[in-house]
């Protein structure tokens, strides 16, 4: 028969989960304590904006018209222990307050509440990113709560968003840490679709796999933190680091991705998953191998800085004091709605504080935005957001900006003044529009 699956934690990673293991054919249950995500998730509505998410969910989700009713919700933990053969764990693991270290006390929750109720043949999967060590600490806990026979498997989950419903179908390779052949056979048996198109399937110990995650986002970051430390070096010696990307990138060895100098990385992942590293190797003892990291980190809140300085420059003497800011972009990157840790947040709440009278516009990130920042000023469209303005920041390179006319919004603008955060308009044609365009780690001119 057919496993069935749980998701404990319907947020980002664990909605994303569910759905797609509907889409696999699978029964599924996802679990949430906030009865509100569950109803949202139950009426076939995405919780966030994901492409291709809420497509998913109507197609699956029980009761609804022409759905395959694969995929129900629940907030009892007796209810997911009863369904599932594998259950997965799916709950998030946020940056803790003032500190470094990764807060696991939802992840601690979930196993606990699911411990008692797992039946002996459980297979317990942890999907959370998680710092080293967790996956053992969490066995021993499975072993005091859990019925005998009940083990783990550690599974990371390396989904992007905006590509999440993507990145969980067809990923770039999947990561089983398994202490027995019986876990890593369940894990190949729900995952057979992606393996049989070619996703590799790598297995291997609990603290390897743990590791995979972290190691992959601290690559990804210090990719983005080595460009723009190149883009700070262009700078001052008049190169053009979007050229400069182009070429290194040719290396296959390097290869062009993620190369992208701007105003850097944000979001709930990366920041807080190289801060958790350090923190982690630290209590480990080998805090000396991630030092870096502390580098890759502070480069990156260096560009949030640099681009307020630009602006300031931009606007001459007098500096924000009165001046209309216009900032197109709220989210921490395109085609999503999550402004957690957004550099373009950030650089728009640092001029508000110097005084700068700014107006934001995003395409989809408005409502958090103004959840999190309601003081700043809102706009309902680009166009509206640079009325008037002294300048225009470009901080979250949407294709709705990529495609703006610089003719039409330079009409009505104060001041044909545009800094590029994310070096990704195309500057000749502001520049014929009459404006004064400057990117990151790029020549003036
Ligand atoms: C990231 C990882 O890519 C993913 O594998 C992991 O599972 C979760 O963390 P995500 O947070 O969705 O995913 O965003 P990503 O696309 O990686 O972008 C992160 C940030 O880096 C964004 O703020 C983006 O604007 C910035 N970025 C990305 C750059 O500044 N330059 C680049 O070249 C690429």
């Amino acid at each position: 028969m057919a496993l069935r699956i749980t998701v404990i934690g319907t947020g980002y990673l664990g909605a994303t989960h569910a759905a797609a293991m509907a889409e696999l054919g699978f029964e599924v249950l996802g679990l949430d304590v906030v009865p509100e995500k569950i109803e949202t998730l139950g009426a076939g509505r995405a919780p966030m904006y994901e492409p291709g998410l809420e497509e998913l969910l109507r197609a699956h989700v029980a009761g609804l018209p022409g759905s395959s009713g694969r995929l129900r919700f629940t907030t009892d933990f007796a209810e997911a222990g009863a369904f599932g053969d594998v259950h997965f764990v799916c709950t998030n693991t946020p940056q803790k307050h003032g500190e470094y270290a990764s807060d696991m006390s939802y992840v601690n929750s979930a196993f606990t509440s699911l411990a008692p109720h797992l039946s002996s043949d459980a297979l317990v999967v942890g999907k959370s990113t998680v710092p080293v060590g967790s996956a053992a600490r969490l066995k021993r806990l499975l072993a005091e709560q859990a019925p005998e026979g009940v083990e783990l498997a550690w599974n990371p989950e390396f989904l992007r968003e905006g590509f999440a419903v993507q990145d969980t179908l067809h990923p770039d390779r999947l990561v089983a840490g398994v202490e027995s052949e019986r876990a890593e056979k369940i894990l190949r048996e729900v995952y057979a679709t992606p393996i049989a198109e070619g996703s590799p399937f790598v297995v291997t110990d609990f603290p390897t796999a743990e590791l995979v995650k972290t190691a992959a986002n601290s690559f990804l970051a210090t990719k983005i933190s080595f460009i723009n430390a190149m883009a700070e070096v262009c700078e001052a010696a008049d190169g053009d680091v979007v050229k400069l990307a182009e070429a290194i990138g040719y290396d296959e060895r390097i290869g062009p991705k993620f190369l992208r100098a701007g105003i850097g990385f944000g979001g709930g992942c990366l920041p807080k998953d190289i801060r958790a590293f350090m923190a982690r190797a630290g209590e480990l003892g080998a805090d000396q191998a991630l030092t870096f990291l502390r580098e890759v980190d502070s480069i990156n809140m260096r560009r949030r800085g640099h681009m307020v300085e630009l602006a300031r420059e931009a606007l001459g003497d007098a500096g924000f004091l009165g001046r209309r800011v216009a900032v197109l972009g709220a989210t921490f990157k395109p085609d999503s709605d999550d402004v957690r840790d957004s550099p373009a947040l950030n650089v728009a709440g640092q001029i508000h504080l110097q005084g700068g009278q700014v107006t934001v516009y995003d395409p989809k990130g408005m409502a958090n935005a103004r959840r999190v920042f309601p003081t700043l000023g809102y706009a309902d469209s680009a166009l509206e957001a640079v009325r008037g303005a002294d300048i225009v920041l470009h901080l979250t390179e949407w294709r709705e900006f990529r495609d703006l006319d610089p003719a039409e919004l330079g009409r009505a603008v104060a001041q044909r003044v545009i800094l590029d955060g994310r070096n990704a308009l195309d500057s000749a044609a502001w520049r014929e529009a009459g404006w004064t365009f400057r990117a990151m780690g790029r020549p003036k001119a």
